[in-house]
């Protein structure tokens, strides 16, 4: 089995559990308490949707679960273990890694340098220590990656600039799946995207959670979030006010509790 974060997941990895989860995860910056009792819970090969209105806590909480912002309280679970995050590279060591709402893609840089950004493969033995870098391995490794997601590209080496904004998107799929083991989180992954692209990268979550990883998904796409999801948790003024399944949930009840806060959305 390889292990997480060396960028070759195997199936060998897929089992039952919690992939991650937060529980009362409380954090404040100065005297904006932006979560007071934060709580989500992903199984490995499900798909969660995180929900909220703007302010509600969101980015911050993805931000906790990866280890980027310190709790100020509470806890977080990866791989089904109590776990406490220093720094992003605690949680990538344990198989988690992320797209930011920002997409933190390199516009000018091939869609292979992209995929090994800050993982560069280098040559074994004395042309490896002089720093000389692997080229046709990222080239074979990111074509398996994006194979493996059936994402197709018109090619690997033009840099990402020239890409459409869906197919940005997949490559920072692609790019999160590679490097994980264990889950994968998405802040407003369709933000930026047409009808189609936006249900191609919903497509893409079923497929990733398929590979048995957890999917954590913030978006304000309702309707098509709704679709992919497995179940919800809506955040209101940085409290989870409703963990369920998404099935049977329509958009106005979600959006009645995301704005109001009432208790359930049946
Ligand atoms: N670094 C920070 N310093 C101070 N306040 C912050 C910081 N980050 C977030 N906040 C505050 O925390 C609250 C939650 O912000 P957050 O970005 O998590 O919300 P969100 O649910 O992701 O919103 P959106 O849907 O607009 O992206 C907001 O009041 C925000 O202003
Ligand atoms: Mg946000």
């Amino acid at each position: 089995m390889t292990t997480a974060g060396d960028g070759q997941r195997s199936t060998a990895a897929l089992r039952p559990g919690v992939a991650i989860a937060g529980r009362h995860i409380a954090k404040s910056f100065g005297h904006v308490n932006a979560l007071t009792d934060a709580h989500v819970t992903v199984e490995s090969g499900k798909v969660v949707a995180l929900l909220g209105d703007n302010g509600a806590g969101k980015s911050t909480f993805l931000k906790c679960l990866l280890g980027i912002e310190k709790p100020s309280s509470g806890t977080l679970v990866i791989a089904d273990q109590e776990t406490t995050l220093d720094t992003v590279r605690d949680a990538q060591r344990l198989g988690v890694d992320c797209i930011h709402q920002d997409l933190a893609l390199a516009p000018a840089l091939s869609v292979v340098d992209n995929m090994f950004l800050g993982h560069q493969v280098r040559h074994r033995g004395v042309r490896g220590r002089v720093g000389v870098v692997a080229r046709r391995e990222m080239s074979e490794r990111a074509a398996a990656a994006l194979e493996e997601l059936s994402i197709r590209l018109p090619s690997l080496s033009v840099p990402v600039s020239d890409l459409s904004g869906g197919q940005r998107q997949a490559v920072a799929v692609a790019r999160a799946v590679m490097w994980s083991s264990t889950a994968v989180l998405m802040d407003e992954p369709t933000a930026a995207l047409g009808a189609r692209q936006s249900e191609i990268v919903c497509e893409l979550m079923r497929t990733v959670a398929a590979r048995g990883l957890g999917v954590l998904v913030v978006s304000h796409d309702l309707p098509r979030v709704l679709t992919v999801a497995d179940s919800v948790a809506i955040l209101w003024r940085g409290e989870t006010v409703v963990e369920t399944e998404a099935e049977g949930l329509t958009v106005p009840d979600v959006v009645a509790t995301m704005v109001g806060y009432r208790k359930g959305v049946a």
